[in-house]
């Protein structure tokens, strides 16, 4: 393949959400309970990321599931008792909440079968996809609506062709946590006060802080040629022996495919583990205009009372 290779024609249609993921991270609450669907104020996680793909006009949207998941196809379907109930009530309010799991995008699932890494769940999705790009959005980061990193990322896809990742300067201290990445030193386009955008020269899945070649890490946004997909399956497990995303992805940038990675400069709810996951939730609600008013001067009383660090409780 060249270099230059030819900028898609199509634009893409479709996303691919992997929901497959044990959550351990969250146990007890993920015993019964996906990862995915634990609230973000009063939406599941997971339908942040559906809205987001829909806005960005890939509404068509593959769940690549798992065991003990069926309660995600469940929130993604009508639920007609509940529609009636709340109809005989005249609750419109509840009604449309409701709704907007149902009406936000056209939702389907496939199982992965074994969880072989993120790879591995990429390449369930190649029936559904097809010959045209496609996104991939990671539920563990929430994009702030008001951000349109993917809208982004889909427009550099349809002008360079190849691949796009989301990228996010983590520093030092976080990049073992992430796939890490080198990009070329002159940025093909945006300003410093905006997302900019790079083309990618190297990637390493989780490397140790002291091996990374950047702090650049890739955020939970891709958009990808259907050419990921022989690279998928050319590639041997690699970190913790799972398929890795970034191991295909490597190959494609020596393949010579255009790679680019966004810098993403917005708003990110990390919801990824405990301590993220409370602070995406404080961060959500004070923005909120139905809670904010009232949880914002709380939480400023509550934070004011706070014991000064390493002061014992009142
Ligand atoms: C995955 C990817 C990693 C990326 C991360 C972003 O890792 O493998 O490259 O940086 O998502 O959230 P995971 O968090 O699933 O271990």
């Amino acid at each position: 393949m060249s270099s230059e290779s030819v900028p898609s024609p199509r634009p893409a249609t479709k996303s691919v959400i992997p929901v497959a993921g044990m959550g351990t991270r969250f146990l007890p609450a993920t015993k019964a309970v996906p990862k995915e669907l634990l609230p973000v104020v009063d939406r599941p996680a997971l339908q942040y990321i559906v809205e987001e793909a829909a806005r960005a006009g890939v509404g068509e949207v593959l769940m690549v599931t798992g065991r003990n998941k069926g309660s995600i196809e469940d929130h993604f379907d009508r639920t007609p008792e509940l529609e009636t109930a709340l109809e005989a009530k005249g609750d419109q309010g509840r009604l449309d909440a409701v709704h907007e799991s149902t009406d936000v995008a056209q939702v389907f699932f496939v199982r992965q079968g074994e969880a072989k890494g993120l790879g591995h769940a990429v390449l369930q999705a190649e029936a559904f996809v097809g010959d045209e790009p496609f996104a991939v959005l990671l539920g563990d980061d929430i994009i702030d609506a008001r951000d349109h990193l993917l809208e982004q990322m889909l427009a550099v896809q349809a002008e360079h062709g190849g691949a796009v990742i989301a990228l996010l300067d983590v520093g030092a201290d976080n990049i073992s946590k992430y796939g890490a990445v080198a990009v070329e030193e002159a940025k093909v386009s945006g300003d410093a006060a905006g997302d900019e955008v790079f083309r990618v020269t190297g990637m390493v899945e989780k490397p140790p802080a002291d091996e990374a070649p950047s702090t650049l890490a890739i955020i939970g946004r891709y958009v990808l040629p259907p050419e990921v997909f022989p690279a998928i399956r050319d590639t041997p497990p690699g970190r913790g022996g799972e398929i890795q995303l970034t191991d295909a992805l490597l190959k494609l940038v020596e393949d010579g495919m255009p790679v680019h990675g966004v810098v993403f400069s917005g708003r990110r709810y990390d919801t990824g583990d405990k301590l993220d996951y409370l602070k995406a939730v404080v961060r959500l609600a004070v923005e909120r205009e139905d809670l904010g008013p009232a949880f914002g001067p709380w939480l400023r009383d509550f934070v004011a009372d706070l014991p000064a660090e390493g002061a014992s409780p009142a």
